[in-house]
């Protein structure tokens, strides 16, 4: 049996991700946002929906550029205390205790920490009503050299679990389930 709910934003699990920005003087913030996804393959797009009253929002409007850092379990603290404070008032950088690192297109600095970084070019602000999406070309994908194996090529994202973000709670990845298309892959004797 099903309940039947007024309309509500009940899509899960989302990520967590971290909003690197910066304005024309390249001061620069960070911000988590869960209201993110791609929307197309060629060219690669992505979207953040950002309220205008975040400060993070006026440097994105700005310079019209943003990163997406993936979080991990291991910066989960951080994740969340760039996610409830203010960047007008605080130093987020210094606060959270993540580093800034330089990016290879965009002016806004990417965080260290995180294991893959978006650089993201807006082309266009949508004003949604409680939030402004800005859809954005991926210009360039960052990655840490630590998850890449030097021999495969491969990028073991296990090795740093992932954050998602479910009904107000942030939780790790969970199990290996299978690969694409693991459901119609043939058996081998
Ligand atoms: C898990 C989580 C997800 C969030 N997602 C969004 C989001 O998608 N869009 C948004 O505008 N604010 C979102 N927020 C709120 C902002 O991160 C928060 O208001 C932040 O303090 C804004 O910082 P700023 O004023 O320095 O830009 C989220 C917060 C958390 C903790």
């Amino acid at each position: 049996m099903k309940q039947f709910l007024k309309p509500s934003t009940q899509l899960s699990p989302l990520p967590a991700v971290i909003i690197t920005a910066c304005d024309k003087e390249g001061n620069s913030n960070l911000m988590t946002a869960a209201w993110t996804g791609i929307v197309n393959s060629t060219p690669p797009l992505c979207y953040v929906s950002i309220r205008p009253e975040r400060f993070t929002y006026h440097m994105v409007k700005e310079t019209m550029q943003f990163a997406i850092n993936l979080t991990t379990t291991a910066i989960a603290r951080a994740t969340d205390l760039v996610g409830v404070i203010g960047g007008l008032k605080e130093d987020k950088w210094a606060k959270s205790g993540l580093t800034p690192t330089k990016a290879s297109i965009v002016s806004c600095p990417l965080v260290e920490e995180s294991p893959i970084s978006l650089e993201c070019v807006v082309r266009e602000i949508m004003p949604l009503g409680s939030h402004d999406m800005f859809l954005a070309e991926i210009v360039a994908v960052a990655v840490n050299e630590e998850i890449i194996n030097k021999e495969t090529g491969r990028w073991e994202l296990d090795s740093t679990s992932l954050l998602s973000y479910s009904h107000g709670e942030y939780f790790s990845q969970g199990d290996y389930l299978g690969h694409f298309g693991f459901s119609v892959k043939k058996k081998k004797d």
